[in-house]
């Protein structure tokens, strides 16, 4: 059962290491699209289309069968067309990450932070609602947290000062658990644990690969990976060496992207 998994671009390899380390043996295809990152500031129109078109990649031309949307941006507006459109199961990383936050939150005060995008769509805050209606979110989009990931300034002064500047009004709040909504914000996860100790971080990338152990996948597979990227990109190829070693990377065309 090989499982193809995209993102906007290099966040997503957060979830593609935390999957590959669970299951060695399934077969995972990765597609970052380096060419169109970041979704996060792109309309909801965009943000459907792109992701479209990634799904699309992957299911025609790897035959995956499941799709892992790993970028809180896509699954906050395409999952819903996703699962219209294709044939085979389709896990976005919002569901998991709420319902690891609800069970971790002592207070039922929880925080979600995201790209604009996606706290735009209140995707986290519907979603969480509807697993216990008397929680209370605070939301706050970090769009800095993206561009910080990206140049690899995770935990030095200028990471710090920006932590703090978006949160330190959020866990003013009293929120006891919050939710990484971004899939770049795991590996900012020292810092802001350095920051508010007494938080419970949940992290989207962990989250899902838990649900995804719940859906039993058929893992007799060769352990194959693949990692394809829309364009070149000297922030990807940092983090993939860092996060998931020495895969190959292979660049597509955009004009490969297909629509169903
Ligand atoms: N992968 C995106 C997410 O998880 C962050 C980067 C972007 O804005 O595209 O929301």
């Amino acid at each position: 059962m090989p499982i193809g998994v995209f993102d906007s671009g290099i966040g997503g390899l957060t979830v593609f290491k935390e999957i590959a380390a669970s299951f060695p043996k399934v077969d995972l295809y990765y597609l970052g699209d380096t060419a169109r990152v970041p979704y996060g500031n792109k309309s909801k129109t965009t943000i459907i289309r792109y992701s479209v078109e990634c799904a699309s990649y992957l299911y025609h031309n790897y035959n995956v069968d499941a799709i892992v949307i790993a970028c809180n941006t896509a699954s906050s507006y395409a999952l819903d067309t996703l699962r219209e459109i294709l044939p085979i199961p389709v896990i976005g990383v919002v569901q998991p990450g709420a319902e690891s936050a609800v069970k971790v939150s002592k207070n039922k005060k929880i925080g979600v932070i995201g790209t604009s995008a996606t706290i735009k769509s209140n995707s986290y805050l519907e979603t969480l609602k509807s697993l216990d209606k008397d929680l209370e979110v605070y939301q706050k989009a970090c769009p800095l947290f993206v561009p910080l990931v990206e140049e690899g300034w995770i935990d030095n002064e200028v990471a710090k000062l920006t932590v703090k500047e978006y949160l330190d009004d959020l866990v003013k709040t009293g929120i006891d658990t919050l939710i990484l909504g971004c899939t770049h914000y795991p590996l900012l996860k020292n810092t802001i644990k350095g920051l508010y100790p007494h938080l419970n971080i949940v992290d989207s990338s962990v989250a899902i690969v838990e649900h995804l152990k719940n859906i039993k996948l058929n893992i007799e597979e060769t352990g194959k990976r693949k990692i394809f990227i829309t364009d070149e990109s000297h922030a990807f190829d940092k983090l993939k060496n860092m996060l998931v070693g020495d895969i190959k990377t292979e660049k597509i065309e955009l004009s490969d992207l297909c629509s169903l």
